[in-house]
Order: structure tokens, then C-alpha cells, then sequence
């Protein structure tokens, strides 16, 4: 790969900011100076260093985030705050994006990379990748919902794959249920459609698995961390 590209991976700056770096003539390839952006190099056997100090360059970046309420699972948006302004700013790259998306009000499990790859694999409607979400729900649920979920339902003329319901509580006085709910896709506020299509109300939702990854007991609601070598190994399947 180019030594700029290799350095900008490395953290050092964009291009451009690479080159005047390199002009400076502090970067060293196996112990001798290199000022050449164009200079190829390989980064499993060259050693190259920035003022001294060893560069590593890392291709794929993988975050878990606890998304809270009110921010877009987007790269952008004109008028919201989204889970990328969550980043701190030695973790921001723009090549990062959500996998997936989980609604405004939707709380939870979202993961940040720059892996598309993983991205698709994770996403494609033919993986059946599982998404398990924690829901209250305004309204009692039943066995029959139950049911219902595992036939699967129409949702505006498109039938939804089975569904897992488990209901963990429900108050009869209050008419509140708690539930937990495993989908194989992700259509669009799947899962407040399919409680709607019960006759129920989802009052709040949090996703708290994707595939084997679970969401981080002691993540915060807008904290996020590195994803583990085992957690990426658990993603990758
Ligand atoms: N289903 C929804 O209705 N909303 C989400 O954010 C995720 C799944």
C-alpha cells in the first residue's frame, strides 16, 4: 500500500495532511527517512516510524454503542444529533457508519464500523442475522400474540419471517406488559408494527442482542467501547 495511505490509517492525519508530515522528513520506513507520499510499503514487515515512535496501521474499526434516545442512526442528518456525534474525537472517522438502524426514540445495541463487509453480513435479509429486543408494551399480551408472532404478520402486505415473543411480566392493573422480542430481519419499525398488529403499543424499546453480541451490561446510554476480539469473532459467526 502507499505510505500515505498507510499513515493517514495510522492516525497521523488526512492525505494531504500526511504529505506536509512527510516533507518534514520524520518518518522513517525500516530505520531509513522517507519523504516519497507515492513510496510503497507493507505493513507486515516494514517497520515505520513517526518521530521515533513505531506507527500501527489498523484497517477495520468496530465499536458498540448503547444508543440513547433522540439521537439518528445516520452518518448525518440536517437537524438531529447522530450516534457519530457520540464519537469522541480521537475515535471519529468518517469512514464509520451504523449497522443498521434503530428508530430516534430506540435505545440500545447499534454497532459503529468501517467494515462493510461484516456491515452486509450482518444485515443481508438472507443471513437471518437475530435481533433480540427488550420492550414495554401499553397493553397485555398474550399467548395468543405469541402465536401470532411465530406464524409471522402481515405488515402492509408484506409477511413478516416467525417471530419470537417471550412475555416476562405483564401488570393487569396497569394493562403494561414487559416482553422480549427475537426478529431474523429488519423491516422498518418491525417491531412496533407487529405489537400494533396485536392491537398493543410499544411505550419503550432497546435492543439488547444482534447475532451472539449482546449489549455490554455495564455500557452506559450513549457510552460505547471497542469490540473485543472475541465479540468480533462472535459477530463474524
Ligand atoms: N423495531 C422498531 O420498531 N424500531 C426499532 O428501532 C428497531 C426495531
Amino acid at each position: 500500500m502507499r505510505l500515505d495511505k498507510f499513515l493517514a490509517e495510522a492516525g497521523l492525519g488526512s492525505r494531504k495532511e500526511v504529505k506536509k508530515i512527510l516533507k518534514t522528513g520524520t518518518v522513517t520506513i525500516n530505520g531509513q527517512r522517507e519523504k516519497s507520499d507515492k513510496r510503497q510499503v507493507d505493513p507486515t514487515t516494514d517497520v515505520i516510524k513517526w518521530q521515533g515512535e513505531p506507527l500501527h496501521y489498523q484497517e477495520f474499526y468496530y465499536y458498540v454503542l448503547n444508543k440513547p434516545a433522540g439521537v439518528i442512526s445516520a452518518t448525518e442528518d440536517k437537524r438531529d444529533r447522530t450516534v457519530m456525534d457520540l464519537l469522541a474525537a480521537d475515535d471519529f472517522r468518517s469512514d464509520l457508519f451504523p449497522v443498521g438502524r434503530l428508530d430516534k426514540d430506540t435505545e440500545g445495541l447499534l454497532l459503529l464500523t468501517n467494515d462493510g463487509k461484516l456491515a452486509h453480513e450482518l444485515l443481508a435479509p438472507k443471513k437471518h442475522v437475530e435481533k433480540e429486543y427488550y420492550a414495554k408494551v401499553n397493553g397485555v399480551m398474550t399467548v395468543t400474540d405469541v402465536k401470532t408472532f411465530e406464524k409471522g404478520i402481515t405488515l402492509d402486505g408484506e409477511k413478516t419471517r416467525p417471530a419470537q415473543l417471550m412475555i416476562e411480566a405483564v401488570d393487569e392493573q396497569q394493562q403494561t406488559s414487559i416482553v422480549r422480542i427475537v426478529l431474523h430481519e429488519g423491516k422498518f419499525h418491525q417491531v412496533k408494527r407487529m405489537v400494533k398488529a396485536c392491537g398493543k403499543e410499544v411505550a419503550y424499546l432497546k435492543r439488547i442482542r444482534m447475532g451472539q453480541l449482546q449489549l455490554p451490561a455495564d455500557l452506559a446510554l450513549g457510552a460505547y467501547r471497542q469490540v473485543t476480539p472475541v465479540e468480533l469473532r462472535q459477530l463474524q459467526g
